[in-house]
């Protein structure tokens, strides 16, 4: 069974306010949207098509999950950027912020390439989960413990399909 958290109007309308936001902090500066593979995708294709002017897109691939619904506490590098970011901002997209482990260890590699700046957007975020400091800059929902699923965001990579967010339960 899956519990409706988020319905995808709601949804619609926290991605046209993160987008608002994006756009009042950074005027006609030239974007670059880094999306957090897999469970980043639909979120992201959404924000990208609310924010109006330069935005390009990229894509990283990270692991800490396996298979499993609990974090391995080791990060691993799957697929690396296509593109340089040197002088260009960056936001990097995630569905999720748990620990903050994934988060962390991606803010560390990508700074040592000396964007101009770099930030974080999340369309959730389990903050009493955090045990890593990350900061970030655009958040959607702040959701309690629970293991969600739905609009990209996967359980054994199930339910991605699923136009809101929900939770599992039993
Ligand atoms: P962190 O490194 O612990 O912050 O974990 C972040 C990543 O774990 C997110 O990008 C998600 O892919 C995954 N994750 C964390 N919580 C959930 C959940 O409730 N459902 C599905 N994936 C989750
Ligand atoms: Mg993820």
């Amino acid at each position: 069974m899956v519990k409706v958290l988020f319905s995808d109007i709601e949804i619609q309308e926290k991605v046209q306010e993160l987008a608002s936001q994006i756009k009042g902090h950074y005027g006609d500066e030239p974007l670059l949207l880094v999306g957090i593979l897999k469970g980043s995708v639909v979120f992201l294709s959404d924000l990208l098509r609310a924010i109006p002017g330069d935005v390009e897109i990229d894509f990283m691939s990270v692991s800490s999950y396996g298979e499993s619904t609990e974090s391995s506490g080791v990060v691993r590098l799957l697929k690396d950027l296509d593109v340089a970011i040197e002088g260009r901002h960056v936001i990097i997209v995630e569905d999720i912020v748990d620990t903050g482990l994934t988060l962390k260890f991606l803010i560390q590699t990508l700074s040592q390439r000396n964007p101009r700046s770099i930030e974080i957007c999340s369309l959730l975020d389990k903050k009493i989960r955090r045990t890593k400091d990350v900061e970030v800059a655009f958040k959607g929902f702040e959701i309690e413990d629970g293991f969600v699923v739905g609009y990209g965001i996967d359980c054994a990579q199930k339910y991605r399909n699923l136009p809101y967010i929900g939770v599992i339960e039993e």
